[in-house]
């Protein structure tokens, strides 16, 4: 699937993403290790300069530490993830929350909410993660992409559509613990996008929503895509837009 392009998406599995463009290497919700779903050769991350933090569950979390203290990456994530990052001796973050928009080299990472939860699984405690959130990346001149995070369906996404107006969604459809395909499919039409990569579904039994099942729910949508590839492959700005 993968053509020329400047931008290029791998999805690890799960909500997992790798972006690469510039020579840039960012890693969305780093959860690989102990991710059933990511392909065994892309389990150790040599290289990442920027790290997108969405919440603080373990199923996006779990390898930020690690990955963070041997790459020395950038962390952008919500104040109190920040705060918690810090506390464990990471310095090179930017904590930021809802509404705000960071440059980073050339690129505008903007949160925004999402409907979820956020605690941190510390030993036999669970830590403030602070509330969930989800990013939009503008590639100027490019594209610009909207990763979820983990979130219900919520009234949200028309603004989000308004505001940053996404080319490409990510968007989780396994259900249980986020929306489910028909519930992506409305999001799809509030936010207008044409674009949609399907992730957060297959991992675990539980999560049983399909990409099939969100092409049949949203096949009302003239000219949509749904983009399914599988863990480890990748797409590039020009397949998507
Ligand atoms: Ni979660
Ligand atoms: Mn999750």
């Amino acid at each position: 699937m993968t053509t020329e392009g400047q931008v290029t998406v791998t999805w690890l599995g799960h909500a997992a993403t790798r972006i690469e463009f510039g020579g840039y290497t960012i890693l969305i919700d780093p959860f690989l290790t102990d991710n059933p779903a990511t392909p065994e050769n892309m389990k150790h991350v040599e290289k990442c300069d920027l790290m997108l933090i969405t919440h603080g569950h373990d199923d996006h979390f779990s390898d930020a530490i690690p990955i963070a203290q041997q790459t020395g990456c950038h962390v952008i994530c919500i104040f109190e993830i920040g705060f918690y990052l810090r506390s464990k001796g990471l310095e090179n973050v930017t904590e930021m929350n809802k509404g705000g928009t960071v440059n980073w080299n050339g690129i505008e990472v903007s949160m925004v909410n999402a409907i979820h939860s956020s605690g941190i699984v510390d030993g036999d405690h669970i830590a403030d993660g602070g509330t969930p959130a989800g990013y939009v990346i503008r590639f100027p001149d490019l594209f610009t992409l909207y990763h979820a995070g983990d979130t219900d369906l919520f009234e949200g996404f028309r603004d989000i559509g308004a505001r940053y107006r996404p080319d490409v969604a990510m968007l989780p459809i396994g259900g249980h613990f986020t929306m489910n395909p028909s519930a992506a499919a409305e999001a799809l039409r509030m936010l207008g996008v044409k674009t949609v990569i399907p992730i957060h579904y297959g991992t675990w039994p539980v999560l049983t929503g399909t990409p099939d099942e969100l092409i049949d729910a949203a096949s009302d949508i003239q000219g949509l895509d749904v983009v399914a590839i599988k863990p480890g492959e990748s797409v590039t700005d020009s397949d998507l837009v």
